[in-house]
């Protein structure tokens, strides 16, 4: 009876801010209800990134900081937005890309996501790292899938998901190379973290009053098992990876250029690098048969005062147009103006990670949807206002310098 009726009381509230989502007009109205219904330390992982995170606002203003040029007096009813990456059509260039751990956000937070991004007509990319099985997640979308591969766990351990997510259907795999050690994220430090995780009641006591208060989010999060674990990393013994061991195992999970050989063997289909941060891992990364990559500076969580990508793009695109390679981009991405700047600056699409998270946080499917909805409605207002029906047809001539500081 008390069950039912807890089950009644969530559903009512998911209900709530399932609708809630409705009225966000940007992606940051979409942070800010998912800051009103999820914990302060819950939010906090997703939001921050790594040191004193000059790298994660550079992302973002360095999109901030360009001025279009618009083409006006030139009809332009409709625009095309449609794209091909690796073979599989699109609906609109933005890629969801992978994020971890989404499932302390939504109750089977990957499929529910992934859901939402096949409805959006896009791509979604798994992260080894989430708490709902990859088969589930494959099977709750009708979009292609991408899985993003870690090798925690060791080389074994890695081939066992490689042939989980073969099996699944997965179109593509995804390798992260800018993980050599877990970032510093100064934030989940902060927050003590680390002791919400650990088995001990006591220290997870300061955490009582910002769960309380954020009594929606707990009672889905409990109703959903509670601190989820790794189902897609089978350890030996069969069983998930447990959640509290993950930062040690991050530290030994570096993918290697050497390591490409014997995944590559064991995949046998297309392969995404992401992580690249200049011209020469890029063309590495092409002379290992990568079919796509993804310049990424893991949205400013790995080493803080990198460029920001969109700078790092500026350069790598060109370098790469000789080759049979799609060049992608990610990282500070929160419109659809910014999509537009991405494409006119070379890539082929984006991946976007944070806005989709938000959205997920903030409404669960609906928020999922009205992301890519936001997005969506953003380029196409920005194309339209630029004079330009295709985004085939974007490049540096809709963008202008302006001569900021002087
Ligand atoms: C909370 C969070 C978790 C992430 N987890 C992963 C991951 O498991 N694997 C990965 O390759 N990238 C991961 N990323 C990086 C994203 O794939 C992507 O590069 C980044 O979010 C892009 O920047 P944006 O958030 O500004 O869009 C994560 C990002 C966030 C915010």
């Amino acid at each position: 009876m008390l069950e039912s009726c807890l089950d009644y009381c969530r559903a009512r509230s998911e209900n709530g801010w399932a609708k809630a989502v409705a009225d966000c007009p940007a992606i940051a109205d979409l942070r800010r209800l998912m800051e009103r219904r999820v914990p302060p330390v819950v939010t906090d992982y997703f939001l921050g990134g790594a040191g004193e995170e000059q790298t994660l606002k550079d992302n973002v203003e360095a999109f901030q900081r360009v001025r279009f040029n618009p083409h006006y007096g030139v009809k332009c009813d409709s625009v095309n937005m449609r794209t091909e990456v690796l073979g599989h059509e699109i609906s609109l260039p933005v890629i969801a890309a992978p994020v971890g751990s989404l499932r302390t956000l939504w109750p089977r937070g990957e499929a529910v996501a992934a859901a939402a991004i096949g409805k959006s007509g896009t791509i979604c990319t798994l992260s080894t790292l989430t708490g709902t099985r990859l088969e589930e997640v494959k099977s709750a979308t009708q979009g292609p899938c991408w899985f993003q591969l870690y090798l925690v766990g060791g080389k074994e351990v890695a081939l066992k998901s490689i042939e989980r997510a073969k099996a699944a259907g997965y179109h593509a795999l995804v390798l992260t190379i800018d993980t050599p050690v877990a970032g510093l994220r100064f934030r989940d430090q902060r927050n003590g973290s680390a002791e919400l995780l650990n088995g001990k009641l006591w220290p997870k006591i300061r955490f009582a009053p910002q769960m309380i208060r954020r009594l929606s989010w707990l009672m889905s999060f409990y109703s959903d098992g509670g601190l989820m674990d790794f189902p897609n990393i089978e350890l030996p013994g069969g069983q998930p990876m447990p959640y509290a061991d993950i930062g040690q195992q991050l530290q030994q999970s570096a993918v290697t250029w050497e390591d490409l050989f014997w995944i590559k063997e064991a995949w046998g289909g297309p392969f995404v690098i992401k992580g690249i941060h200049n011209v020469h891992d890029a063309r590495l990364a092409a002379e290992h048969g990568a079919k796509a990559i993804v310049v990424s500076n893991h949205g400013g969580r790995q080493l803080d005062r990198v460029l920001p990508t969109l700078h790092i793009l500026k350069a790598v695109a060109p370098a790469m147009k000789d080759l049979d390679v799609e060049v992608l981009m990610d990282g500070g991405i929160r419109s659809g103006a910014d999509v537009v700047i991405a494409l006119a600056s070379g890539a082929k699409a984006v991946l976007v990670g944070r806005p989709y998270a938000y959205g997920l946080g903030a409404g669960g499917e609906g928020g999922v949807l009205r992301a890519f909805t936001i997005l969506r409605e953003g380029i196409e207002h920005t194309m339209r206002q630029l004079g330009c029906a295709a985004i085939e047809q974007l490049n540096e001539s809709h963008l202008v310098a302006y001569p900021f500081g002087q």
